[in-house]
């Protein structure tokens, strides 16, 4: 399957970095979302520096400010996502699980939190050790949040491999990994989208149809709220 047997170019959206300038982490984000668009995805990067302009997230505030708003939107757009964090003390970081948090806002959508999209996994950190454990935890988070982690997560240890740019990694291996993250979570939402499209196709064409899409989604639903309880 291409991306040219359709007519939609899914939307990929990156939420990572750190607050340090040259942070590896934001660049390795940047290789993986350029994997999406070599898989023909559109692509937008939400880095470490606007993930510091969001607030600490509050469930009670009725206000939203406008960085949360268009962190807000553009994951509601999303056909699927990308999250990269640095393995900080074990775990992902304060400023990337704020920005996580801050999807709660997703909750009473169709498709709340990630549901229905591919969740490419990054992450940076000193050593093996917390690389694993903090991949390991990133895609914990994922499946509370409804998404589907991609096959392939990327760890990477930052003792070993650098990245001089944007662009630059020392290390081709690396490269090649994130591209890999990038294109499964291309290719994931290019399929969700098709099967989506068919059953939809399938159910305006045949009367009646559609009442059970809808009952068998509705059950689905009902089925997660039950998941969503023991997460
Ligand atoms: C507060 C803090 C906690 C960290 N904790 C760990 C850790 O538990 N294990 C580890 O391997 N690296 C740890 N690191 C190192 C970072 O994970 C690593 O340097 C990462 O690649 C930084 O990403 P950056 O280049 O995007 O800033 C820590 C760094 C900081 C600043």
């Amino acid at each position: 399957m291409s991306i040219t047997d359709s007519r939609h170019r899914p939307l990929v959206v990156g939420i990572g970095g750190t607050t340090r300038e040259a942070s590896s982490t934001e660049r390795a984000l940047a290789f993986a979302l350029r994997g999406a668009e070599q898989a023909g995805a559109r692509t937008r990067l939400f880095g470490g520096t606007f993930l510091h302009s969001l607030p600490h997230y509050a469930p009670e505030t009725a206000t939203l400010t406008d960085a949360q708003r268009e962190l807000i939107e553009a994951v509601r757009a999303a056909d699927a996502v990308i999250i990269a964090t640095p393995g900080y003390h074990g775990g992902v970081s304060g400023l990337v699980k704020n920005a996580l948090d801050t999807l709660e806002e997703l909750r009473a959508d169709t498709r709340p939190y990630l549901d229905g999209r591919a969740v490419g996994c990054i992450v940076t950190a000193y050593g093996w050790q917390a690389t694993g454990s903090v991949l390991t935890s990133l895609r914990s988070i994922v499946h509370a949040l409804r998404g589907w982690p991609t096959p392939f997560g990327a760890g990477i240890n930052t003792l070993e491999t650098r990245f001089d740019s944007a662009h630059q990694c020392s290390d081709e291996k690396v490269i090649d990994q994130l591209f890999a993250v990038g294109q499964q979570a291309a290719q994931f939402a290019l399929a969700f989208k098709l099967a989506s499209d068919t059953d939809k196709q399938r159910a305006a064409s045949q009367p009646g149809a559609a009442g059970k899409i809808a009952a068998g989604a509705a059950g689905a639903a009902r089925n997660e709220d039950r998941l969503s309880v023991a997460v």
